[in-house]
């Protein structure tokens, strides 16, 4: 981490102050990689059980980090994790924070009024120079941002889980994105230690749109029974390199997140067959402690 780099970088950066709306899984991962490569982040949540909670998985998360960094100056280490929970603070009032914000990324649940809820509540109060992006897995970015007047100064970033340790993101523009936005976004993508690459607002951007069908046509190989699930992946991470395979990494990513992503292509591309609903991955869903039991199995006997 070079973080006297990435601070003396940021005396010139656009984007300083992050606002990170949602503080789950990927949110408090965001957060975290905002605020340890120095800019100051405030974290907005339904309420404050969840700030908690979210404060204590990025505690944790940090903590992490500085024991892999910082293995033999373990002072250094503490100072690390103080010092990036310093620059973070929690609302859970988002039109009070978003007065003080360059970015305002959302990574709250994945639903298309949801998320217009949320970014039509602060279009006409945020500053004229706030970028809003959202970090969304399947929504399209310029349906999302069909809610706002910024729509130049929209995009999509999409991350990926876990967030302190995958090293892409993927930038997203429509086709109203300015090319200034796209820029800032880039610099802010290199602060904070991700390489960047840009996408086509397409469903699933690059990498779920490779993802998301392999995984499928996995839970499709298993049910047609072709190979047991330890032998499919274990095909995959030995004979293509995968660092898991796609039943482990199906159920990592989440069943349910899976299938709705699935179904909701379905829905606006009928006539994609990578997209084509699967009744057997709706029955995984359905039982899934069965899903899991397997997987531990995988894990097991690998
Ligand atoms: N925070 C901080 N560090 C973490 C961490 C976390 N949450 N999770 C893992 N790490 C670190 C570990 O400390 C470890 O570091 P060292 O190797 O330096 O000791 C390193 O990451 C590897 O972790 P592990 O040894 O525990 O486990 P592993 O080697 O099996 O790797 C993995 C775990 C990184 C998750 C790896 O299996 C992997 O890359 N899997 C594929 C993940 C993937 O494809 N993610 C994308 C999913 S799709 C998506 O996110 C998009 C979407 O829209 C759904
Ligand atoms: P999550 O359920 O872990 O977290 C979502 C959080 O948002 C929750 O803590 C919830 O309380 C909060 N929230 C909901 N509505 C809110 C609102 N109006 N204001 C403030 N907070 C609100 O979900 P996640 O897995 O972190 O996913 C978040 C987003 O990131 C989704 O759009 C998802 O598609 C996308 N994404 C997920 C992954 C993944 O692997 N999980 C990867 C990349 C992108």
């Amino acid at each position: 981490i070079s973080r006297n780099f990435s601070i003396s970088t940021l005396t010139r950066a656009a984007i300083k102050n992050v606002t990170v709306v949602g503080g789950g899984l990927m949110g408090s991962g965001i957060a975290q990689i905002s605020a340890q490569s120095g800019h100051n982040v405030t974290i907005v949540e339904l309420n404050q059980e969840v700030l908690d909670k979210t404060h204590k998985n990025i505690q944790q998360s940090l903590q992490r980090v500085a024991k892999k960094v910082y293995k033999e100056k373990p002072q250094e280490g503490e100072n690390f994790v103080s010092e990036s929970l310093s620059r973070i603070s929690t609302s859970t009032n988002l039109a009070d924070v978003v007065q003080n914000s360059d970015l305002v990324l959302e990574a709250i649940v994945e639903n298309l009024s949801i998320k217009h809820k949320l970014f039509k509540s602060i279009d006409d109060i945020a500053p004229e120079k706030t970028i809003f992006a959202s970090n969304t897995s399947s929504l399209s970015i310029g349906e999302i941002a069909a809610v706002c007047k910024r729509k130049d100064k929209f995009a999509g970033l999409h991350f990926f889980n876990p967030v302190p340790v995958m090293k892409l993101l993927e930038v997203v523009r429509t086709p109203e994105t300015s090319d200034e936005t796209y820029e800032k976004l880039m610099a802010w993508a290199k602060a904070i230690g991700k390489t960047a690459i840009t996408c086509k607002d397409t469903p699933g951007f690059v990498v779920n749109r490779l993802l998301v069908p392999l995984m499928a046509e996995a839970i499709r190989m298993l049910e047609r029974g072709d190979a047991s699930p330890r032998d499919i992946d274990i095909a995959m991470k030995l004979g293509a390199g995968h660092p898991m395979g796609p039943i482990e990494l199906a159920d990592y990513v989440g069943h349910d997140t899976n299938n709705s992503i699935i179904n909701g292509w379905h829905e606006k591309f009928p006539e994609n067959p990578l997209f084509n609903p699967l009744p057997f991955l709706q029955k995984l869903v359905d039982e899934k402690n069965w899903v899991s039991r397997l997987v531990k199995d995988i894990i097991v006997t690998r």
